[in-house]
């Protein structure tokens, strides 16, 4: 079972070296030391990631710290601060999912044409007239969506998957690929009465219906700025490492290889400050994530990173034919025994050898 997003030790991280078999259990004693944020947890076992999540193992953490006590935002849980993951599934006759049936499953990935958000197909929520702040998880195997209210309603972006923004993006809509958190700050005060669909753009499809309850509206105003993060400042780089994503006829992988249990990829110098240059060559989007680490964007293909992730980031969408150059650094040690892992979040092509594993020492 690992932590996503959270900066823990090696022995902590619960990758597919910490098999918790049947009957067995396994606690993991962790030191939370890291920005407050919108993280999540799922089983990480060799080949069996993604049938595992699909089959309902996944759960969110919210870290909260003295930044997200003192921000002036939405913060009451369930009432105007609401978690929303979102994944897909396909369903047979019996209502039962259906999970990967073919080699064409292994490289789109597994999407299903049933949404579910927090587990509920055609989801609403109700909330007062007000700013409603939303914690979104992507956590879908492999669908990547666009995110938006069908009236083309504007909302803030304030946090990414490790931070908080350094302030709020207004935007009308946002991409969020598996393994991506956002959080969104939506004002309804002028909704009272009215019902809003939160939907995916890219399929013109509702997820969520928001009814907004007829009572007196609280108007609300937003921070201007947010958290001034300062992990990586004044940093020195000592190293660059290169990942090249692999895609082509039937095969998945990283630098040319596909994960080995007992074959470590990289070897990292503790509290040292690297870039990480991942490449895709081909066509398909894949989701870069990395353990351990909270790290931020530099560029992509040279030119600036998206306004909406200046943050910290542990997953990164790397699009077709683009590169993207990350500052990363690692602050706990992670042996041979228990390494950390790299790798692409569409689980299926985790499954199938999309990820290597390092060590920090
Ligand atoms: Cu969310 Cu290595 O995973
Ligand atoms: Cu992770
Ligand atoms: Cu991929």
């Amino acid at each position: 079972m690992h932590w996503h997003g959270l900066k823990v030790k090696g022995d902590s991280d619960g990758g597919p070296h910490s098999v918790i078999k049947p009957k067995t259990s396994w606690s993991a004693k962790i030191d939370i030391n890291q920005h407050s944020c919108t993280s999540w947890y799922h089983p990480h076992t060799m080949h069996k990631t993604g049938e595992q999540v699909f089959k309902g193992i996944a759960g969110l953490f919210i870290i909260d710290d003295k930044d997200s006590k003192k921000l002036d935002l939405p913060k009451e849980y369930g009432v105007d601060d609401i978690p929303l993951v979102i994944q897909d599934r396909r369903f047979d006759h019996n209502g039962q999912f259906i999970y990967k049936q073919s080699m064409h499953d292994t490289m789109m990935g597994v999407t299903g044409n049933v949404h579910l958000i927090n587990g509920i197909s055609d989801p609403f929520v109700e909330v007062e007239p007000k700013a409603i702040r939303f914690r979104i998880l992507n956590g879908a195997n492999a669908r990547i969506y666009s995110l938006t209210f069908e009236d083309g309603h504007e909302f803030h972006q304030v946090a990414g998957d490790s931070s908080f923004l350094p302030k709020p993006v207004k935007m009308k809509n946002f991409i969020l690929s598996p393994g991506e958190r956002a959080e969104i700050v939506v004002d309804f005060s002028k909704h009272a009465g009215k019902t809003l669909f939160f939907g995916d753009g890219i399929n013109q499809r509702a997820l969520m219906k928001v009814i907004v309850k007829d009572t007196k509206p609280t108007t609300y105003k937003l921070p201007k700025t947010l958290l001034h993060v300062k992990d990586y400042e004044n940093a020195k780089v000592t190293n660059t490492r290169v990942f090249t994503l692999n895609m082509s006829m039937g095969w998945l992988g990283i630098n040319n290889k596909q994960m080995q249990m007992n074959r470590i990829d990289e070897e990292v110098k503790k509290d040292t400050f690297e870039i990480w240059e991942i490449r895709n060559p081909a066509p398909r989007p894949h989701p870069f994530h990395i353990h351990g680490t909270a790290f931020k964007i530099i560029s992509r293909n040279g030119k600036n990173p998206l306004i909406n992730e200046l943050g910290l980031k542990d997953t990164v969408l790397v699009y077709g034919r683009e590169t993207v150059q990350l500052i990363v650094t690692f602050n706990h040690k992670a042996d041979k025994n228990r390494p950390y892992m790299y790798h692409c979040h569409i689980l299926e092509h985790e499954d199938a050898g999309m990820m290597g594993q390092f060590t920090v020492s």
